[in-house]
């Protein structure tokens, strides 16, 4: 083969997967950004979720919200209250995984939950 071919080759091979990039967060991201919303979300809203400074976030209240107002909420934060914006550390799609986790597996089901 020469030497261009390879290049090109390589440079296929380089090339950023779009399938890769909307799979979302891989296993180790998911577990860091599981740990921010229990550790530092929580630091806010309880670290079972149940409330603080911030408001309670159990699934069914989460799940009276779109998964994009979720993320939106998430990554620009509520302009004049406490609750801050996330985008400096987190991609739009973990955004979107933490809104995802919060509206179908998060640990606080209904605040009436034991
Ligand atoms: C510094 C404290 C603080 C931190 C840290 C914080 N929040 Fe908040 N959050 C708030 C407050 C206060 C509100 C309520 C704002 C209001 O009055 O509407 C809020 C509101 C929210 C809401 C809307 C709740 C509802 O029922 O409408 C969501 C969702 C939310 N936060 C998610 C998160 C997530 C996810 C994180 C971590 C990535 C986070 N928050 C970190 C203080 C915080």
């Amino acid at each position: 083969m020469h030497l261009p071919a390879i290049l090109a080759l390589l440079g296929i091979l380089l090339l950023p997967s779009p399938a890769l990039a909307e799979s979302g967060p891989d296993a180790d991201r998911r577990a860091a950004l599981e740990t921010l919303l229990y550790q530092d979300c929580g630091s806010c809203h309880g670290m079972t979720l149940r409330g603080g400074l911030g408001p309670a976030l159990p699934r069914d209240r989460m799940q009276a919200l779109s998964p994009e107002a979720l993320a939106h909420i998430i990554l620009h934060g509520i302009p004049g209250t406490a609750m801050p914006g996330w985008k400096a550390l987190l991609s739009e799609a973990e955004a979107r995984w933490i809104a995802d986790h919060l509206q179908t597996d998060s640990r606080l089901k209904t605040l009436e939950q034991d």
